[in-house]
């Protein structure tokens, strides 16, 4: 099977891509290459905009997966304009060219940001979506605009993922749980904004198995599905975070409780996808920073730019490559 990922370059699609190779699939990647090129050489890169592909570029794949855009709330908001585009439109535009092309699935990377500020309890896929943020809206604008799509010979799947965690070969360190174990190394010390948000966490590896799972649905399979590994506050991520990284360096690690407003406050039920998908999480917050310890000597410089989607968005404004 012949697959293409939009926007495989990034954090997430860095760990997928070398998993679908390994199970057989033929993978080709289009990126810009924001974060450069970590990705297998057994896969084929191509370094173009999105914004600039046609029908064509989507010939003779079974499959297109989207993790591109912009990808998380600071750079929604740096870039409002860019961000409701590349969030909400491109994804129907790229959609639109693929179902065209004869492509039969369309795998939409989406996020649990949807849900906004909620009322603590565990939300489906049926429940409200109340974001009133940019990042968030566009999701669901991207969401529904693939969805619009789907019909018997065109399936469509969106994974609603929660905040992904773990070491990727190209690493963010501004996701909350590798955020707290890079600041329990570095300082010493792990600052929790809001004990009392909830958010649901997802192991970097059971992301990619979600996606797995989708790749291989039978085609009559079209929707929207939250995917997580689990539901926590911040604060009880914080504690994980401190218990795991002491547990691992024997180093004492200090907390520091703040009461700062959030505008995201969610948790999520995976029924739908354990049922249609077959997606069953195998990882807790406690195996995130065991992955991303045992990675720990090819971090180098924590505060490196790369790390951060925002500081290199930035840079790419100020050269006007957005
Ligand atoms: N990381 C998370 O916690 C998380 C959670 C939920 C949803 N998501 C969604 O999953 C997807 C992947 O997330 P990620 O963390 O890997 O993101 P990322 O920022 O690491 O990667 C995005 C990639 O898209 C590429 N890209 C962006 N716009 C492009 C364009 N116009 N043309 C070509 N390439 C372009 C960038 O070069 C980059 O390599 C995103 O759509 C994101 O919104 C991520």
């Amino acid at each position: 099977m012949k697959l293409l990922v939009v926007g495989g370059a990034g954090y997430v699609g860095s760990a997928l891509v070398p998993v679908l190779i390994e199970y057989g699939y033929v993978v080709d990647v289009i990126d810009l290459l924001w974060f450069g090129n970590e990705l297998p050489r057994e896969s084929r890169v191509i370094n173009k905009n999105l914004f600039h592909c046609g029908v064509k570029d989507f010939e003779g794949y079974d499959q297109v997966i989207f993790l591109a855009g912009l990808s998380n709330d600071p750079m929604a908001n740096f870039n409002p304009a860019v961000n409701f585009v590349s969030n909400g439109s491109l994804p129907s535009y790229l959609a639109y060219c693929a179902k065209l092309a004869g492509v039969k699935r369309f795998i939409y990377g989406s996020s649990c940001s949807v849900y906004g500020y909620t009322v603590n309890e565990l939300y489906d896929e049926e429940a409200p979506v109340t974001c009133s943020y940019p990042y968030g809206i566009s999701k669901l604008q991207g969401e529904r605009g693939v969805l619009q799509l789907q019909d018997k010979d065109f399936s469509v799947i969106a994974l609603r993922k929660g905040t992904v965690s773990g070491r990727s070969p190209r690493m963010r360190f501004d996701l909350i749980v590798n955020t707290m174990y890079k600041c329990a190394i570095k300082d010493k010390k792990i600052v929790i904004n809001n004990p009392s948000i909830w958010r649901p966490i997802l192991h970097i590896s059971d992301a990619v198995s979600a996606y797995l799972r989708a790749i291989q649905a039978d085609y009559g399979i079209s929707g929207v599905f939250n995917i997580a590994s689990d539901n926590c506050t911040v604060g009880q991520v914080g504690d994980l975070v401190k218990e795991e990284v002491e547990k691992q360096t024997g180093q004492k690690i200090s907390m520091k409780i703040k009461d700062i407003k959030d505008f995201r406050n969610y948790k999520v039920s995976y029924n739908k996808a354990k049922t249609f998908l077959g997606y069953e999480p195998q990882h807790t917050v406690s195996d995130i920073v065991t992955h991303l310890h045992q990675h720990h000597e090819e971090y180098g410089d924590f505060e490196d730019d790369n790390f951060y989607n925002i500081r290199v968005f930035k840079k790419l404004e100020l050269k006007e490559q957005i």
